[in-house]
């Protein structure tokens, strides 16, 4: 990993971050890309990147310009609410799909002939792909196809390494804006009712990516990093 390239969309905060901040830790050059410019006191052993995940084109120039790479992470995903089907809003549930699922295939697919074939692809789905939850149906769905997608794709680009990560209730920004309180007390509530007594860190999402583009021998695999919010 000293002399490999990792690409983290989605890498500027929340999960990617913790992604591309263990990577860079462990000596790869790292590129953490998102459509925003990096926070104030980013690392600067962390190169950034501006790219809108659903701008094919651009995702296209982003790899050409970047040539070879060793992994690629992809945690972009949009912020997106519940809805019963009555009040689904279709154009919304559209524009997420396009971010999350579209966004992650292009990705893939223009990353695919500049990736070394001893490296990965890792891509991220969530504990709604397999638990029905009233009200979640965008996310149930998104998180469902990329979960095939990554098993699809680790036989269809084989030897390449496909994998996906399925992370339950993380703190991060895709909680949405609320203040410190609400979000503690959020924290605490859904914590309570998971085997482990509490919501996941970044950190802990992070060194599931880090098994993944490491271990030579998983492809096709769907890892549940959840505190047991599937059981
Ligand atoms: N946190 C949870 O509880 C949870 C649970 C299940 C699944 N997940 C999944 O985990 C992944 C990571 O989420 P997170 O919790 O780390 O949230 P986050 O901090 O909000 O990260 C999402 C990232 O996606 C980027 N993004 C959004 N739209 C984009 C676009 N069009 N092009 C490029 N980048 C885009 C955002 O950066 P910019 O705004 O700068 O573009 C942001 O950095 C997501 O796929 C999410 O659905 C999270």
């Amino acid at each position: 990993m000293k002399q490999a390239t990792v690409v983290v969309i989605g890498g500027l905060s929340g999960i990617g971050r913790a992604v591309a901040e263990r990577a860079a830790a462990e000596g790869a050059r790292v590129i953490a890309v998102g459509r925003r410019a990096a926070p104030p006191g980013w690392p600067a052993q962390i190169e950034t990147a501006t790219l809108d995940i659903t701008d094919e084109a651009a995702v296209e120039r982003f790899f050409s310009e970047l040539g070879a790479l060793d992994h690629l992470v992809v945690t972009s995903g949009p912020v997106i609410g519940s809805a019963k089907l009555a009040e689904l809003d279709v154009n919304a549930a559209k524009e997420a799909f396009d971010v999350k699922v579209f966004g992650q295939l292009r990705a893939a697919k223009q990353a695919a002939r500049y990736l070394a074939r001893t490296g990965s692809i890792t891509l991220t789905s969530g504990l709604l792909a397999r638990k029905a939850v009233p009200g979640a149906l965008v996310k149930a769905t998104m998180n469902a196809a990329i979960e095939i997608m990554g098993k699809t794709l680790a036989k269809e680009l084989a030897p390449l390494r496909v994998n996906v990560v399925s992370p339950g209730m993380v703190e991060t920004g895709m909680w949405g804006e609320m203040s410190d309180e609400d979000r503690q007390a959020l924290a605490a509530k859904a914590g309570s009712g998971l085997p482990v007594g509490r919501v996941g860190q970044p950190a802990d999402l992070a060194q599931a990516y880090w098994l993944l583009m490491n271990n030579g021998f998983m492809t096709g695999a769907v890892v549940d990093v959840d505190g047991g919010g599937l059981l």
